[in-house]
């Protein structure tokens, strides 16, 4: 191969593989990060989070998620989208008890998870479910690397949401539906 055609293999295969990196950023970009702002806005209009939300029975909960957790499941439509909304708002502290929730859900809450199942071809693999993970103020959390968590979190990579919802039984990546999917 003469020098020429090397450089313009080269010129090919680096654009290639540049446009192929940004088409795969599967969380925490721009448009993500606005999403999960448009999400949290409808869930404090809907009164499923922030100050003053609607509360359940808190009940006692595992790792990753909190200690103590509530879970909200309701059909809801954002930005002309139908989908399924899952809420779950994790609790925490030392000895803490679910009364402790009751009586003051602001103070213990530590983190609120959500999943929102998306137009079709969001994420066809994943069923199209959209994550975020927000602090108790709507502000998104982060990976260690600094990525917002929103979005399709973390697509292709052994951790994280997806990897680990995936294991949910029935195939639809909602532990909370198990129930359906036992014979
Ligand atoms: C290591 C495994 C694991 C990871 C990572 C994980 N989850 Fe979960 N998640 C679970 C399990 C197990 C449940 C059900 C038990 C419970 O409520 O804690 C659950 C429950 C949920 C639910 C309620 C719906 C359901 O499946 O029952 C939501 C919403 C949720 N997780 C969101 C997230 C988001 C958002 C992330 C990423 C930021 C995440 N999860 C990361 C294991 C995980």
């Amino acid at each position: 191969m003469n020098i020429g055609k090397k450089i313009t293999v080269l010129i090919i295969a680096s654009c290639l593989w540049g446009s192929s990196a940004v088409a795969e950023v599967p969380f925490g970009d721009k448009d993500s990060v606005s999403y999960a702002d448009d999400l949290w806005s409808f869930m404090i209009e809907h009164k499923l989070a922030g100050h003053n939300s609607i509360m359940t029975r808190p009940y006692t909960g595992a790792p990753p998620h909190g200690m103590i957790l509530e879970l909200i499941e309701k059909k809801a439509t954002l930005m002309g989208v139908s989908g399924e909304l899952v809420v779950k708002r994790n609790y925490g502290g030392d000895g803490l008890t679910i009364e402790d929730v009751i009586n003051n859900p602001d103070k213990y809450l530590q983190a609120v998870t959500v999943m929102f199942q998306r137009e079709k071809g969001y994420d066809s693999d994943n069923k199209n479910w959209f994550y975020a993970k927000y602090a108790p103020d709507g502000s998104l959390m982060k990976n260690p690397k600094g990525i917002p968590l929103a979005g399709r979190v973390a697509k292709g990579m052994p951790t994280g949401c997806i990897a680990c919802h995936k294991a949910a039984s029935g195939g639809d990546f909602i532990f909370n539906h198990d129930r359906y999917n036992k014979m």
